[in-house]
């Protein structure tokens, strides 16, 4: 397995690995380290009938460390075996981190990875670690398998980037268009504000820049993990997009109703106009208004489905934890979810493979209660005017009210069920719909159709659910495997 420092890696992770025990909170069909740290979903892709999804991953340490890119595959996007370990920080260009990046499979069957090589500087010297101190390498590998990968080539660095852009350039998304290849990258200037950088390739080692595009008004310092996709009509696929969406990740958004979110938000941009060209950005939306979601990554099924998955996590937060790191682990990947657009919306809603795994149906109407609900699915349907209230685990709640649906925890010492989570809310003055996925340690909730969505991590001492929708039809299924 390459070069000594890989070789020893893969034997000090192999380690590590062998010892892990995930205790009462490990999840059943989110994708986990088996050990240590996850972040950012990297590298989602198809090959043939398998689904791959590679992840950051410091297996050293639950807390994080130095990333390497972790590896699992799926027939199903629900039931995720992990594969081992596939990209390590072992060159120059990457020794400070395999950070995050994407993949794009052609028709051949190979699959060209490109992700950024993190070098940090600690030699001493005086860096601030923004203009310098640091370097960003764009780097290319292919694969066969999606497990051995090529000799690792670096296609672009610091000084390919626009002079007024910071040393924080990072996070290639890359796709196919028309017979030639474009990447966006995320970037932060020098005036601190964030940007997304769009190269265009014939042959995927030579990339120019064609375009820089940011928002009318200073939006964050700093934009994370951007993707581009098109959405087409579920009904009519080979028409005109019906939108077209660019996904960031911003830092530094503050003031309004900015200060009572997470301290870092990801979501999208509808784009009017040409991203290769002229185009403008419409009002950013969040994928997801919950306390655990960021930096999600989209790919296309063969089957041309647009797929999104998030790191449920939140990197730099200070007033929340998760109890898995007493059990040498920390963090997880969101249920994959179909982007469709409706009206002008962008929805999100779980895979529908996960149906698949419904069992031991209760359905009912007005109220339903249920003990032992670890892994489940919900549905509450036609809400409508008459309230909405749930209530998960004793301690989390739904609530629908007031013109505001919240998620909040009813307690908020550390070792409570949301250890140290409170409240997160938005606006909403119509509730039809309401799903709610659990597992042993997350709740996602979709609100009407995937309009909205909140994601949490949550740590039981007893499984249970409480429903309160007047007139609505409730409808309860265990997820078994
Ligand atoms: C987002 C991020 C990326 C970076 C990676 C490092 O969470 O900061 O921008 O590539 O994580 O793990």
């Amino acid at each position: 397995m390459g070069n000594p420092l890989a070789a020893d890696l893969n034997t000090l992770r192999k380690i590590v690995e062998s010892n892990a025990n995930q205790g009462r909170y490990a999840q059943e069909f989110h994708l986990t380290p088996p050990v240590g740290w996850l972040n950012d979903p990297n590298g989602l892709a198809q090959l043939g009938d398998t689904f791959h999804a590679y992840f950051q991953y410091s297996p050293f340490n639950a807390e994080g460390g130095v990333k390497m890119w972790g590896h699992s595959t799926s027939e199903d996007m629900i039931r995720w075996e992990y594969e081992g370990t596939a990209l390590y920080p072992d060159q120059p260009f990457d020794v400070g981190g395999v950070y995050s990046g994407s993949a794009l499979v052609e028709d051949d069957g190979t699959m060209h990875v490109f992700y950024t090589g993190n070098v940090k500087y600690e030699d001493g010297g005086d860096y601030d670690y923004v203009t310098s101190g640091r370097e960003a390498n764009t780097v290319h590998v292919t694969s066969k398998d999606g497990q051995h990968f090529s000799h690792k080539r670096l296609v672009l660095g610091n000084a390919d980037y626009p002079e007024d852009d910071t040393n924080h350039v990072r996070d290639p998304k890359v796709w196919r268009s028309g017979g030639k290849y474009y990447m966006v990258q995320g970037a932060r200037k020098k005036n601190d504000t964030g940007e997304v950088l769009v190269f265009e390739s014939d042959d995927l080692d030579s990339w120019r820049l064609v375009n820089r595009i940011t928002s009318d008004e200073p939006f964050g310092y700093m934009w994370e993990c951007p993707d581009y996709f098109e959405v087409t009509d579920d009904a009519r696929r080979d028409t005109e997009p019906v939108a077209k969406v660019l996904s960031v990740s911003p830092q530094g958004l503050r003031g309004g109703d900015w200060d009572r979110r997470n301290v870092y938000q990801s979501g999208y941009f509808v784009l009017h106009g040409d991203v290769l060209g002229e185009c403008k950005l419409k009002p950013f939306a969040l994928w997801d208004a919950g306390f655990d979601f960021y930096a999600p990554q989209t790919f296309q099924t063969a089957g041309g489905r647009r797929i999104l998955i998030g790191w449920m996590g939140m990197p730099d937060e200070k007033y929340y934890s998760n109890l898995t790191v007493e059990d040498g682990w920390q963090h997880c990947f969101t249920i994959p979810r179909e982007i469709t657009a409706r009206n002008g919306r962008i929805l999100q809603m779980p895979v529908r493979e996960l149906e698949r795994y419904r069992h031991n149906g209760r359905f009912s109407n007005a109220a339903l209660s249920a003990e032992g609900t670890q892994c489940f699915d919900m549905e509450v349907v036609g809400i409508r005017s008459r309230g909405f209230r749930a209530k998960i685990a004793n301690e989390l709640e739904l609530t629908w009210e007031k013109g505001r649906f919240a998620m909040r925890f009813a307690k908020q010492d550390e070792k409570s069920v949301g250890a140290g989570r409170i409240q997160r809310f938005e606006h909403l003055d119509f509730l039809d719909k309401v799903r709610v996925v659990g597992d042993a340690s997350s709740i996602e909730v979709f609100v009407n159709d995937g309009v909205l969505a909140f994601s949490t991590r949550y740590y039981p001492k007893e499984y249970n659910v409480d429903v309160q929708a007047a007139s609505a039809e409730i409808r309860l299924w265990d997820i078994t495997f």
